[in-house]
């Protein structure tokens, strides 16, 4: 186990690319992704997503890990020994972590609860998914009764105890051994429902729409909703991938690496998108494809009915959320400890327990607020105070204003202060190539800082409406 002074490292050269891999492919891929991938026109949407994964997921994920590496500290630790004047830009991103760390754990709580749902009950949850989803949150959508949502909370609790005891293992030893059966299982779970999917009758259809490309669905909207779903989806302007970059050895090459982890995100939500949008084609029809928590909780039951052994494939599904949950769930609690740890001297073991006690039991004002209890939080932005649910709020805080500017402030700092020839160096430590630095020179002084501060701007001019 690792201690406080001397300072972890990955093991093995794989087991790095996994575990980053592994943060990165999460939730975000597998209920997000289909669902925008449908709405901006199948494979119009791929080739934008695809593009800026290129041309701004990759550069940023480069500059993240190389001055983790640089600097071998936690997000605020890096900002504070390069230039004491942007350690705001750390303190954003660990903020960010937590806040998605309290509600990511309760849905990965809800993911495990599913997984149960489906093996005692699954014929239940799909005769009336909706309604079994609404009761499971805590409301009878008939009636408009409410209670107390014992259930998923206590899932969230196991999910948290779960988190805490694979970082209790310690980098190496939780981390990356976690990683590695993960990772594969996903895989392999992926490529089991991508054959089912794609062999239902009507699959054809859905197929059909994710090759071809309608540019009509696309408008300036399509552009920034693929911006975020990059960001969010890649673990980018958190302090996951500085302080994954931290434990990374010298011998590794950084910019093949992040080539390697983007591009596995990218391949893990494509085949979501590949099987999501073919499988509810040929059940519900297009229009049942939705997107976020309602959709993969609620809709999703409709195409597991209508499916031979449905039941089967709908614990094999929860399964794959909760591999991708759990693996993300955890980079994004290592971020947060390794600061603690190193800024304030904490025990590591110590604050694994107190962050996961302390995120479990702000996560629950998450759940609770769905539908149970009537929360709301005002939220300011151009359009001026709307009032959105807590747990929407929560979402709003860390998509629309730490993630981006969290990821703004490292492209302006890197690019304009401290310089990209830092950078260069990092990467090309031990004669790894970076061939591409002129490019990447250009893309994190202009390119990216400029998609990011639209991707602010924007969405405080859109309200909280839209998602
Ligand atoms: N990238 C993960 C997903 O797509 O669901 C979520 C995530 C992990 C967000 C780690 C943030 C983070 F730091």
């Amino acid at each position: 186990m690792e201690n406080n002074k001397e300072r972890a490292q990955w093991a093995s050269k794989i087991g790095f690319i996994l575990a980053a891999a592994g943060s990165a492919v999460g939730l975000g891929n597998i209920w997000k992704f289909p669902g925008k991938a449908f709405a901006g026109g199948g494979g119009a949407y791929l080739i934008i997503y695809l593009l800026i994964v290129l041309l701004i997921g990759v550069p940023v994920m480069v500059t993240e890990l190389s001055i983790g590496r640089f600097t071998r500290k936690n997000t605020i630790g890096s900002f504070r020994t390069l230039d004491k004047r942007f350690g705001w830009v750390g303190w954003f991103g660990v903020v960010c972590a937590f806040v998605i760390l309290c509600y990511y754990s309760h849905v990965g709580g809800w993911v495990l609860s599913y997984i149960v749902s489906y093996i005692t009950e699954g014929s239940t949850v799909m005769a009336d998914g909706l309604g079994y989803f609404y009761g499971f949150l805590g409301i009878d959508a008939a009636t408009g009764a409410t209670w107390f949502p014992t259930r998923a909370i206590i899932f969230a609790f196991i999910f948290v105890a779960i988190n805490a005891f694979i970082l209790l293992k310690g980098v190496s030893g939780g981390i990356e051994k976690f990683n590695k059966v993960g990772m594969p299982a996903l895989f392999v779970i992926l490529i089991i429902l991508l054959v089912r999917a794609n062999t239902l009758p009507g699959a054809a259809e859905g197929i059909k729409y994710m090759f071809s490309c309608d540019w009509s669905k696309i408008n300036s909207g399509t552009f920034i909703s693929a911006l975020g779903q990059a960001f969010f989806s890649l673990s980018l302007g958190m302090a996951i991938m500085i302080t994954y970059g931290s434990y990374l050895k010298k011998e590794e090459n950084i910019s093949k690496n992040s080539f390697i982890i983007c591009g596995l995100d990218t391949l893990v939500a494509f085949l979501a998108g590949f099987i999501i949008v073919p499988a509810v084609f040929a059940t519900l029809g297009s229009e049942g494809i939705g997107k976020g928590g309602g959709f993969a909780f609620a809709s999703l039951a409709g195409v597991f009915k209508a499916m031979p052994a449905g039941a089967l494939f709908g614990v094999l599904f929860y399964l794959l959320l909760l591999f991708a949950a759990l693996s993300s769930s955890i980079s994004i609690q290592e971020g947060i400890v390794a600061f603690c740890c190193e800024e304030w001297g904490w025990k590591r073991n110590k604050t694994i327990i107190f962050m996961s006690i302390v995120c479990f039991a702000i996560g629950i004002i998450y759940t609770i607020s769905q539908a149970s209890v009537n929360i709301t939080i005002p939220w300011l932005d151009f359009t001026g105070v709307s009032h959105p649910i807590a747990g929407d709020w929560m979402e709003f805080l860390t998509d629309r204003l730490l993630l981006p500017v969290c990821a703004f402030g490292e492209c302006i700092f890197v690019g304009w202060i401290w310089g990209p020839k830092h950078v260069q160096e990092e990467v090309c430590q031990n004669d790894a190539k970076f061939a591409w630095f002129k490019v990447y020179n250009f893309l994190i002084k202009y390119i990216c800082p400029i998609a990011i501060a639209v991707i602010i701007i924007y969405s405080f001019a859109t309200g909280t409406t839209v998602s």
